[in-house]
């Protein structure tokens, strides 16, 4: 008996970094779980990377309403329920404040803060009683970060969004939660940062290194399972020492 067999797990931006390691584990520990992406090349290569009979693959963008119902009706035919959501898909606008444009806000809100909201939402008839969401925030809810003002605030939202569903949800028993990873080596932080960069991120931290997609995942496990029971409406920040504490120099 593992701490997921038999749970029905909805993962969005399952394809790459956090959201695949997350699928990963769950069915390493018994779930059945559906990821979603934008496109079917994505899902293709995760599906044979992933390799199970207890995956499923849903082409849908977070940003479309119309895809976050498909995505709803696909998992209500093929599993008539959710015990768990992993509200993970986002993405990353990283620019000096000054020069966001209209666009760009569209962008990152449509996608991290408003998908994420309605993906929420219209998940609700499907949780079951007793179920788990967790929310992808990130440390930068936390900590100012230059180039990270749109980013941060749709994070921001989204912690602020898991607090009080929670409270909303609790007569259900349904637990929310966000996970808010620090610096992890994902598609998203190559493409925001490099490698220079990602070694400087690697010096500010306790650990001396960046984070990997498998040790947030294991936090995601363990908000979205049972050992998490009474931690509710929180954030988890998983930032190898990020936040706390200034490195020796
Ligand atoms: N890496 C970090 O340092 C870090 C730190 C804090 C928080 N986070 C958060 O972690 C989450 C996952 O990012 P990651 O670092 O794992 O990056 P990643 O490897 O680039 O993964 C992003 C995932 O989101 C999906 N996605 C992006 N836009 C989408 C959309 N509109 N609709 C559906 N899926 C979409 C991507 O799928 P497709 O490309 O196939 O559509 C992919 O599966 C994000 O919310 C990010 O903000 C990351």
């Amino acid at each position: 008996m593992t701490r997921f067999d038999g749970k029905i797990a909805l993962i969005t931006g399952g394809t790459s970094g956090i959201g695949l390691a997350t699928a990963r584990r769950l069915l390493d520990e018994g779930a059945h779980v559906v990821i979603t992406g934008r496109g079917q090349a994505g899902l293709d290569k995760a599906l044979a990377t992933l390799d199970s009979p207890r995956v499923t693959a849903v082409a849908a963008d977070t940003g479309s309403l119309d895809d976050i119902d498909r995505l709803m009706s696909v998992v209500a035919e093929k599993h008539g329920r959710l015990d768990v959501l992993f509200a993970n898909a986002g993405v990353g606008t990283f620019k000096p404040f000054a020069e966001i444009t209209p666009e760009d806000f569209d962008g990152s809100v449509d996608v991290n803060f408003k998908g994420l909201f309605f993906t929420v939402q219209r998940s609700l008839p499907l949780l079951a009683d007793g179920g788990s969401i967790v929310i992808n925030a990130s440390w930068t809810l936390h900590r100012g970060l230059p180039t990270a003002t749109l980013y941060s605030a749709t994070k921001a939202a989204v912690h602020n969004l898991a607090r009080t569903v929670a409270a909303e949800l609790g007569p259900r028993g349904i637990r929310v939660n966000s996970v808010s990873p620090g610096y992890i080596g994902t598609r998203m932080s190559d493409e925001a940062m490099g490698e220079e960069g990602q070694r400087a991120a690697a010096a500010e931290t306790l650990a001396g290194r960046i984070g990997t997609s498998e040790e947030t995942a294991a936090a995601v496990a363990f908000l979205a399972g049972g050992d998490a029971s009474y931690v509710n409406g929180q954030d988890l920040v998983v930032d190898g020492g990020l936040l706390g504490s200034i490195p020796v120099a």
